[in-house]
């Protein structure tokens, strides 16, 4: 049994309003990208890791990017599931491998994340980090509101873990675009585990998120 790493990284980060897409720009002195592209590297409990690029991007990265034969790169697609399809199809792993989905827009991926998630596929075919909802929840209808119990639902988070052959059938079986990697299982019925996730695993969607990850990150490396 192998553990694969696949870091998606190939979006065009469109709502950041900024040219450069936001995985590339640099963040308490490195690329975003690579804060959790060191985390993969630095485990020895992944065997490979897979970076998903925009194909323009290539040759850029490879040209800057360390890794040795532990990592590859492919190019990505349109959307984020085929940017994962992508990966899978590189990677062509056993049903039984692991793999770890992870969006390059959150940098601050820690081991202990990985650990975690590690143990808790000892059990299931999927798992992920999640934080449970803080705020109160409303529905809106019309001019109404309507309370929305808050108890069991959760905000998931990557990296997502799964047996390879789940993810890989599920993906294969379903061309469309999915929220996240656990949407494009759970319709299988696949038994998956929420595992605690952190404020530091947020992704960067706007351009606002940059400063307040900045001094997650900066506080990371001391
Ligand atoms: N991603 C990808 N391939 C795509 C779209 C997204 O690899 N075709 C990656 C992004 O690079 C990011 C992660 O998926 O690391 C999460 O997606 P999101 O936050 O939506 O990033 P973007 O799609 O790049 O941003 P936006 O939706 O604002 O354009
Ligand atoms: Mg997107």
């Amino acid at each position: 049994m192998r553990i694969h790493a696949i870091i998606v990284a190939a979006g065009s980060g469109s709502r950041t309003g900024r040219k450069l897409p936001k995985q590339f720009e640099s963040l308490a002195g490195k690329p975003v990208y690579r804060w959790s592209l060191d985390t993969f590297l630095a485990d020895e409990r992944i065997d490979t890791v897979c970076l998903v690029l925009p194909a323009g991007h290539l040759n850029e990265i490879r040209a800057e990017t360390p890794g040795g034969h532990r990592l590859s790169l492919v190019a990505g697609g349109g959307e984020r599931s085929e940017s994962v399809r992508s990966a899978v199809q590189a990677l062509t792993p056993a049903d039984d491998d692991i793999l770890l989905v992870h969006d390059a827009a959150r940098p601050g991926l820690e081991t202990d994340t990985i650990t975690a998630l590690l143990k808790a596929m000892e059990i299931h075919s999927a798992a992920a980090p999640a934080l449970p909802m803080i705020d109160a929840l409303k529905r809106r209808s019309g001019s109404t509101l309507e309370t929305v119990n808050r108890s069991d639902l959760y905000r998931v988070q990557t990296p997502q873990a799964f047996r390879a052959g789940v993810l890989a059938s599920a993906l294969s079986h379903n061309g469309r675009n999915f929220v996240d990697d656990l949407e494009a299982v759970e319709a299988q019925g696949a038994s998956a585990a929420l595992i605690e996730g952190s404020e530091r695993l947020s992704k960067i969607t706007f351009a606002s998120d940059f400063d307040k990850m900045g001094e997650m990150m900066d506080r990371q490396k001391t």
